[in-house]
């Protein structure tokens, strides 16, 4: 299973002051030395974070993979086609939001979304669209033409009691076990951490997890490179099943 990190929150702890540090830049050497297999930005309509020059400079020192989170908007679908990242995950956005908050309504959005993902495979790019664990959302991905769906886990990290977590991870394990068999790859995240991790990172037909949050918030204790080492250790654990 691979490891995708996340590197918005760095550039979040940048804007909290308007300075030129932390860079994101240095952080994507950072966890692609540290066994990363990706870095993941999210560029907001609001630019709260991420910014063009982040994105454009990625682009150029990212040598794993750049997955381009973004809102399905003309104004992205432009930059995707112009930046050109390895993969873009579509993903719904709202202003107010702190982060987003639920998967796409793919079944719902359906002749948008399927025009938004042929342009942008027509740029040679790989699209996977972010879904709550529903079926009904892998079979409309399906039809989207989607290489891949990254299942929502933000519900099984928040659930507030075990029973619903253990609920809510049935249905990540059920759309998981759907993606793959319709030819979907399948990753997932949000929310997950060092203490979450290990239920998701067990489920076979996930390929990749997505985590930003946790990984930077240990950073500052411990540093970039051992807390993405420290996340691998433990998905690398689950896998062997120990
Ligand atoms: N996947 C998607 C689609 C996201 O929007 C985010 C947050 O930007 C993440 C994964 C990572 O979530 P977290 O920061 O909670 O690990």
């Amino acid at each position: 299973m691979k490891l995708m990190v996340n590197i918005d929150h760095v550039a979040t702890l940048r804007e909290a002051r308007r300075t030129s540090y932390p860079d994101p830049v240095y952080a994507a050497g950072i966890v692609e030395m540290a066994g990363a297999s990706g870095v993941i930005v999210h560029l907001r309509e609001d630019r709260r974070h991420i910014k063009d020059r982040d994105l454009r400079l990625l682009r150029e020192v990212v040598r794993t993979k750049l997955n381009l989170e973004m809102a399905q908007t003309e104004e992205m679908i432009r930059i995707a086609e112009d930046v050109k990242p390895d993969m873009v995950t579509i993903v719904p956005e709202r202003r107010e939001e702190l982060t987003t908050e639920g998967g796409l309504d793919v079944k719902g959005l359906l002749p948008g979304l399927k025009s938004a993902v042929e342009r942008i495979k027509g740029a040679g790019i790989k699209v996977s669209l972010f879904v709550d664990p529903e079926i009904e959302q892998i079979e409309a991905s399906v039809l989207a033409g989607a290489d891949m769906v990254e299942i929502h886990t933000g519900r099984y990290a928040d659930a507030p009691t075990e029973r619903e977590k253990m609920e809510e991870l049935k249905r990540i394990v059920d759309a998981a076990k759907k993606a793959k068999s319709e030819g979907l790859k399948v990753h997932a995240g949000h929310g997950l951490n060092y203490h979450n991790v290990y239920e998701i990172a067990k489920i076979p037909e996930i390929e990749e997890l997505s985590i930003g949050h946790s990984i930077v918030a240990r950073a500052i204790f411990v540093g970039l490179d051992r807390a993405v080492r420290d996340m691998i250790k433990i998905i690398e654990a689950a896998r062997r099943g120990v």
